[in-house]
């Protein structure tokens, strides 16, 4: 039985043009290595391919998979490996981003198929979605062999010939290190540099950019970029405590990924957490269309 969905207005139900996960910071270790001495990444990743192939088989549709960058804590060649055989799997096209925790040219050889493993940052273009109508633009952030964030600030010159023409669904860009302010003090250190704030600015003022997509800082979190929302999305390992005692950086073994609906006039960023629930109530179409029958508009 399929009830058609109903609103108190009688208009149509509304139906995202896009819908997107995201993943980041998984830090697959060595095999055999815990991450920070505590965590089974791969087992913590694990919860979340768990989580996404019960929405696939619930008949949830995903346009893309977005994994914003520290895919490996330490460039693991076959860490990346391991990642990818996790992600790829669940047939939805998979967007990689590095972070500072990435080999730059381990990441380019096993997950961009460049195999050279150019030493060079990339930038890469994805069309996404059933009409391939939404651009989504991944900028590496990071500085090799360190771990702030950085953008050349001459990409807004660069940008400017590309954004200049919109796409049909807009443009998402996605990078590791985010344009908000850290919840903590080693990613306060850790973070990408103020300038390189004001060049992502530059770069996507009076463009068609929706949202930006980052990690990094450990812990789902919203905010704006000029007049662009900016997500962040938790690790899928651990998370920051942004109630830490002054000048500590604490984390707790908590994980969540984001589920990411993109409509024609607004987003929604839904948290999804990692770390397992109760289920408190799972009604059907019949008890829900009972339940709307009690309540007449
Ligand atoms: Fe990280
Ligand atoms: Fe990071």
């Amino acid at each position: 039985m399929t009830l058609p969905l109903r609103t108190p207005d009688g208009l149509p139900v509304e139906v995202p043009d896009y819908t997107l996960l995201h993943l980041s910071d998984t830090h697959l270790t060595s095999a055999g290595v815990l991450y920070n001495q505590r965590v089974d990444a791969d087992l913590a990743l694990d919860r979340a391919v768990v989580e996404i192939r019960r929405a696939i088989g619930n008949g949830h549709q995903f346009d893309a998979l977005v994994v914003s960058g520290d895919l490996t804590d330490t460039g693991d060649p076959e860490a990346y490996r391991r990642l990818a055989g996790m992600l790829e799997p669940l047939n939805i096209p998979v967007i990689w981003c590095n972070g500072n925790h990435d080999v730059r040219t381990t990441y380019h050889r096993e997950l961009l198929g460049d195999e050279e493993g150019s030493t060079d940052s990339k930038i890469q273009f994805h069309w996404v979605g059933a009409d391939l109508g939404l651009r989504v633009i991944v900028l590496d952030s990071t500085v090799p062999d360190a771990g702030h964030g950085y953008l050349d600030p001459r990409l807004p010159e660069s940008f400017a010939p590309i954004l200049a023409r919109p796409a049909p669904g807009g443009t998402i860009v996605v990078l590791h290190h985010s344009p908000l302010p850290p919840p903590s003090p080693l990613l306060s250190y850790f973070a990408l540099d103020r300038r390189s704030r004001q060049t992502l600015f530059t770069t996507i003022a009076g463009a068609d950019v929706r949202l930006i997509l980052s990690g990094h800082h450990h812990m789902a979190q919203s905010g704006m970029l000029g007049s662009v929302p900016v997500v962040v999305a938790g690790s899928t390992a651990i998370r920051t405590d942004p109630f830490a005692r002054p000048g500590h950086e604490r984390t707790t073994s908590s994980a969540s990924m984001n589920l990411i609906r993109i409509y024609p006039d607004t987003y929604t960023c839904s948290v999804i957490p990692l770390d397992g629930a109760d289920e408190v109530f799972d009604l059907d179409e019949a008890q829900c269309a009972g339940i709307i029958d009690r309540h007449p508009i």
